[in-house]
């Protein structure tokens, strides 16, 4: 049993409120009507009226909860202790059983999963929760049974590309390369849809995964023995509302890190910019989907159009940044 879609990732940020801000007032995100784990109230009851935290998407130790779509959260920030960057990403088995079929593949291949009590699939917003990590050493997350909440309403009026195809994806530097690839495809299932390699020579190379008609939801780059995060990207309905986007980001000063332009492999029309820690976010629509009748296959330069900015130095550059933060 193969995972299903990235359900929702979990970032740490020296201040987790510039992630509120950017992604209600720039993304168009809505702050999470209640916290992982807090009652939603009952009705009638005037002693449990609903979340205590009413809406503020702010949890006690600062960490921030943000809404996209029906699911009570998708993206989580929590304070950083060092560096900022991922701290999690949670992927969905879709059912108790898709849940249990992957437990015990992930056991006969003697991989070590930590099975979560239920106070801490609460803090997820889940049913059941497991912990394990990738070769890499990123903290991955199963579980099955999100809790929706189907009151999203974007302070931009739009709607986010997500359900079944998860909430977005994201491109992973990893130095473990083969033992990450080999873990992504034949153990939690991803496809390969397409690659680039970069250098034959040193096994460098652009691997691009799907779990789901997204033609990908994880990306694995190795350009360098270095671990982190080189974008996570949300999808937008249309051109217009990811132009609008690009329009709020500039406003509000955000460094754009590429312009507007085509991906030649999925077909996202997109910009990036560098977020509140440290890596960059894609905006993005038209991603292609993929059928069951795609082959995998290498492609050819990296876009169809624009994207100025997203160079093969950029991005070394930017690993080289993640290997001096450490
Ligand atoms: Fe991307």
């Amino acid at each position: 049993m193969a995972i299903s879609s990235l359900g929702y990732i979990g970032i740490t940020a020296h201040d987790p409120r510039q992630w509120l801000d950017l992604c209600t007032r720039d993304l168009g995100m809505m702050p999470a009507r209640a916290l992982p784990g807090e009652s939603w109230g009952v009705p009638g009851d005037p002693a449990d009226p609903g979340p205590k935290s009413a809406g503020c998407g702010v949890g006690p130790d600062g960490s921030v909860f943000l809404k996209m779509d029906e699911w009570q959260w998708r993206v989580a920030v929590h304070p950083a202790d060092g560096a900022p960057g991922l701290a999690y990403l949670g992927f969905d088995a879709d059912t108790k059983q898709g849940f249990e079929d992957l437990l015990s593949t992930l056991e006969a291949k003697g991989v070590d999963v930590e099975k979560c009590d239920g106070s801490q699939a609460a803090k997820r917003s889940v049913r059941e929760l497991a912990r394990l990590s990738d070769p890499a050493g990123n903290a991955l997350e199963i579980f099955w049974g999100p809790t929706i909440d189907r009151k999203f309403i974007s302070p931009h009026g739009h709607e986010f590309i997500t359900g079944k195809l998860g909430f977005g994806h994201l491109n992973l530097f990893v130095s473990q390369l083969e033992a990450c690839y080999d873990f992504y495809t034949e153990v939690l299932g991803f496809r390969l849809s397409d690659y680039l390699i970069i250098d034959a020579d040193a096994g460098l190379s652009a691997n691009f995964l799907h779990c789901n008609p997204r033609h990908h939801t994880v990306a694995l780059t190795r350009v360098g023995d270095v671990r982190g995060v080189h974008h996570i990207m949300f999808q937008m309905e249309n051109l217009d509302q990811v132009g609008k986007a690009l329009t709020r980001v500039v406003k509000a000063g955000w460094t754009i890190t590429s312009t507007l332009g085509r991906h030649v492999n999925d077909r996202m029309l997109s910009f990036y910019f560098r977020g509140p820690s440290g890596f960059d976010i894609e905006i993005g629509c038209e991603g292609l989907l993929l059928d069951d009748s795609w082959t995998p296959n290498q492609f050819c330069e990296g876009d169809v159009w624009g994207h100025e900015g997203l160079t093969p130095e950029a991005i070394a550059e930017m690993a080289s940044e993640l290997e001096r933060r450490g």
